[in-house]
């Protein structure tokens, strides 16, 4: 599946990803060295913190108790926050735009 990233200098690149990663690994490894997912995946630091579409909130996992604490510390949240590596990458996820949020 393809996911579409847009660095925080607003440079759009569509990368490919492997179904089964996390969102914040096909981010790391495409080469997005801004993202620093300083935890590497364990849900406790929220250097991950992205902008996720709109239009797939609803294909997301639901959001659970520590993501939201998390996310309450990075002052770039909105409505559209996930910290992506709580996002397994799926096909049904195909095409869609994330958005690496501002650092804090
Ligand atoms: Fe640390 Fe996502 S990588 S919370």
């Amino acid at each position: 599946p393809t996911l579409i990233v847009t660095t925080r200098e607003g440079e759009e690149r569509a990368v490919t990803g492997e179904a089964g990663l996390s969102v914040m690994e096909v981010i790391r490894d495409n080469g997005f060295d801004e993202l620093l997912a300083l935890c590497g995946g364990c849900c406790s630091c929220a250097t991950c913190h992205v902008h996720v579409d709109p239009e797939f909130a609803a294909k997301l996992p639901p959001m659970s108790e520590d993501e939201d604490d998390l996310l309450d510390s990075a002052s770039d949240r909105d409505a559209t926050s996930r910290l992506s590596c709580q996002l397994q990458f799926t096909s049904a996820l195909d095409g869609m735009r994330v958005r690496i949020a501002a650092e804090d």
